[in-house]
């Protein structure tokens, strides 16, 4: 069909608000669900610079856009301009999805449903048991949260490469959510075997898979891995990270980050339109992209 027969007086408009946008699977996800279901929407990027959000939001809500995926730098600035912030979404500091209710702007973060849908066949082993986080940044808070809320995981071990930045993480989360047994270390690898070893489940929360210079501190940590563990990455991209690789070549059980971040967007999509997106078609086109080494739009 040609573009002009598609869009009409009709045609529902989400989007994401970014700056600098980088390449991004977003627009390919939910337009491609939009087009499998059939449905009379299109998703579009905005450029938007930190001082103009205030005024994009207006825009949005005068424009009648149904919602947006926020990404850096706005995601937790912009919660001072939202009307209602979910309740994990004002624990964690940090929106990814808006919803417009009729001019009434509603706040989300779909993270944490990423988060849960990945985990949840691990949920009885990995119960009660001693989880470590490697990073200290925004996607470290969703993961601390849904650990304490979702998976009463006995204690959380955030290792970071700025010592304070864990520190603060650990202080925030006992204050907020009521869970003391946090403990906070400075990413020096030999130094932490132990504390790698004796977790059930590590995630890695960092872009270091994409940082040559992190190999020689993977690699010293090697020895740690062992087949009674998860081992998850945030990252999709590349589907099997170097810290991935390592796990699995110990017999640890791994996970990419391509599931949490198909079920994120499928939480973003049903928030917006009230419709299941097809995640399974949507998650296996993502992985053959992914292999065929594709970036996004
Ligand atoms: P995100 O929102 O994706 O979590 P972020 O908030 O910028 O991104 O956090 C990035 C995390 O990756 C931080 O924990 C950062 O460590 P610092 O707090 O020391 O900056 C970590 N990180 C980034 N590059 C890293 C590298 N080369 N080695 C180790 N950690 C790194």
């Amino acid at each position: 069909m040609q573009l002009i027969d598609k869009f009409n007086n009709k045609t529902e408009l989400v989007g994401i608000f970014g700056h600098p946008l980088k390449h991004s699977f977003s627009p390919q996800i939910h337009n491609t669900s939009f087009e499998a279901l059939g449905m009379n929407y299109i998703y579009l990027p905005f450029d938007i610079p930190a001082s103009n959000l205030k005024s994009a939001l207006k825009g949005a809500v005068a424009l009648g856009i149904k919602g947006m995926n926020i990404t850096l730098p706005h995601k937790e600035k912009i919660v001072e301009y939202l009307q209602d912030v979910s309740e994990e979404a004002s624990v964690i500091g940090s929106v990814n999805t808006v919803v417009n209710e009729n001019g009434v702007l509603h706040g989300y973060n779909t993270d944490v449903k990423g988060i849960i849908e990945t985990l949840n066949d691990y949920k009885e082993t990995i119960k009660e048991t001693d989880v470590t986080i490697i990073g200290a940044g925004g996607a470290a808070r969703s993961v601390v949260y849904s650990l304490i809320r979702h998976f009463k995981v006995n204690s959380i071990n955030i290792i970071n490469r700025t010592h304070q930045k864990a520190e603060s993480l650990k202080e925030y989360f006992s204050t907020k959510m009521l869970f003391d047994n946090i403990k906070a270390y400075e990413l020096v690898p030999p130094d932490l075997t132990d504390v790698f070893r004796n977790s059930k489940l590590i995630i890695n929360t960092t872009s270091v898979g994409m940082y040559p210079e992190m190999d020689d501190a993977i690699t010293s940590i090697e020895e740690s891995f062992h087949k009674e563990q998860i081992v998850f990455d945030v990252i999709y991209n590349p589907l099997q990270t170097k810290l991935l690789k390592m796990a699995a070549s110990k017999g640890a059980e791994t996970i990419s980050g391509l599931k949490m971040f198909v079920e994120q967007a499928a939480a973003s999509f049903e928030l917006w339109t009230n419709e299941k997106m097809p995640s399974d078609i949507i998650y296996s086109k993502l992985k053959e992209e992914l292999i065929n080494g594709k970036e996004g739009v």
